[in-house]
């Protein structure tokens, strides 16, 4: 089995990560952050998210953080974004690239968006088109799509309906979430091989939570599967805040590690990686989840 030579990893620690903190993280911290992950080499760097600072009162700062970036040539800092309202306030921030976030099961939509899936669709195909003439990028994810806290079990079908609408409406990438880390490799496998029979695997990317240990394994059976974009946030940090339970994403030290044990091209630099994780964990005043993060710090002070 081949797997890609080459692996495009999209940084969500400032959004996915910080999103799910208790206190208010300061503005200057996340730019602070943001300049070290783009400073390390990542070159795809989610940055904010436009969403109600009622509902995620972390993300209230996101055009502050917008407008403070120092942005660098060739990299992308794509933001969240619900609804109309969201896409506006993006776009008057300066934003170049927007993501959209829908769900496999009806319940998480609710939860998470207020709205049905097909109210979902339809709001996002509005910011799409409108993204889209603004010459704006649009990406796709679809959250729950390997096990939803609410409905468990979560078909590939439903996935692949999501999948395909997202498509439809123009966004470049469609990401495949496993919000709540429960998955396996086999069913990682059959979801984006049911995925991949309607959309080309270079618009496909994974993202993975890491609560049941399992986010490296899924990433490798996605590799297998040809999938060459994976999410991923510094230092393990995050969560999603409609998904109790549920814990960081997978830290991107440890699929850094990974991909450069198995010679794939990422373009990332793993000791400055593993400095910006520190410099966010100490901001923080909590210890690394990355594992790869631990040992090395642990090898720097032994040597
Ligand atoms: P709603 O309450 O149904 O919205 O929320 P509404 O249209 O009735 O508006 C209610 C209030 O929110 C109004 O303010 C609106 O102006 C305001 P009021 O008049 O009451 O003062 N509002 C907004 N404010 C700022 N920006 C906006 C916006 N929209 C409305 N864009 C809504 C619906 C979608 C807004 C809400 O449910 C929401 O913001 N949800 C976001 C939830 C969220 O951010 N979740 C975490 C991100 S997703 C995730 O983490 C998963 C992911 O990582 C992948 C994975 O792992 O699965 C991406
Ligand atoms: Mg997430």
């Amino acid at each position: 089995m081949t797997i890609p030579r080459k692996v495009k990893l999209v940084e969500v620690g400032p959004r996915d990560g910080l999103q799910n903190e208790p206190g208010q993280v300061p503005t200057a911290v996340k730019v602070e952050l943001i300049h070290r992950l783009q400073d390390a080499g990542l070159g795809v760097v989610e940055a904010a998210a436009f969403v109600s600072p009622r509902w995620v009162p972390q993300m209230a700062d996101a055009a502050e953080v917008m407008a403070a970036i120092r942005r660098k040539p060739g990299v992308s800092y794509p933001v969240l974004v619900p609804n109309r309202k969201g896409l506006d306030a993006a776009l008057a921030a300066g934003a170049r690239e927007v993501v959209v976030f829908g769900a496999a099961t009806e319940s998480f939509s609710r939860k998470n968006t207020n709205c049905s899936i097909a109210e979902c669709l339809a709001r996002f195909q509005e910011v799409c088109r409108e993204a889209l003439d603004h010459g704006v990028k649009a990406r796709g994810i679809i959250s729950v799509a390997l096990g939803c806290p609410y409905e468990g079990e979560v078909k590939p079908q439903a996935v692949v309906a999501v999948a395909r609408a997202l498509e439809d409406m123009g966004c470049y990438e469609v990401a495949i979430a496993d919000t709540i880390g429960v998955a396996t490799p086999g069913k990682t496998r059959a979801a984006f091989e049911a995925v991949a029979r309607h959309i080309a695997v270079k618009r496909l990317a994974g993202h993975f939570h890491d609560t049941y240990g399992q986010a490296l394994a899924n990433i490798y059976a996605a590799l297998e599967c040809g999938i060459a974009t994976f999410d991923s946030s510094v230092a393990g940090l995050g969560g999603c805040p409609y998904a109790k339970g549920a814990t960081g994403n997978v830290a991107t030290e440890d699929v850094l590690y990974m991909l450069s044990g198995l010679r794939v091209e990422t373009g990332v630099d793993l000791d400055r990686l593993v400095a910006a994780g520190e410099y966010i964990c100490g901001e923080l005043k909590r210890p690394t989840h990355s594992k790869a993060a631990r040992a090395l710090a642990a090898r720097a002070r032994a040597a």
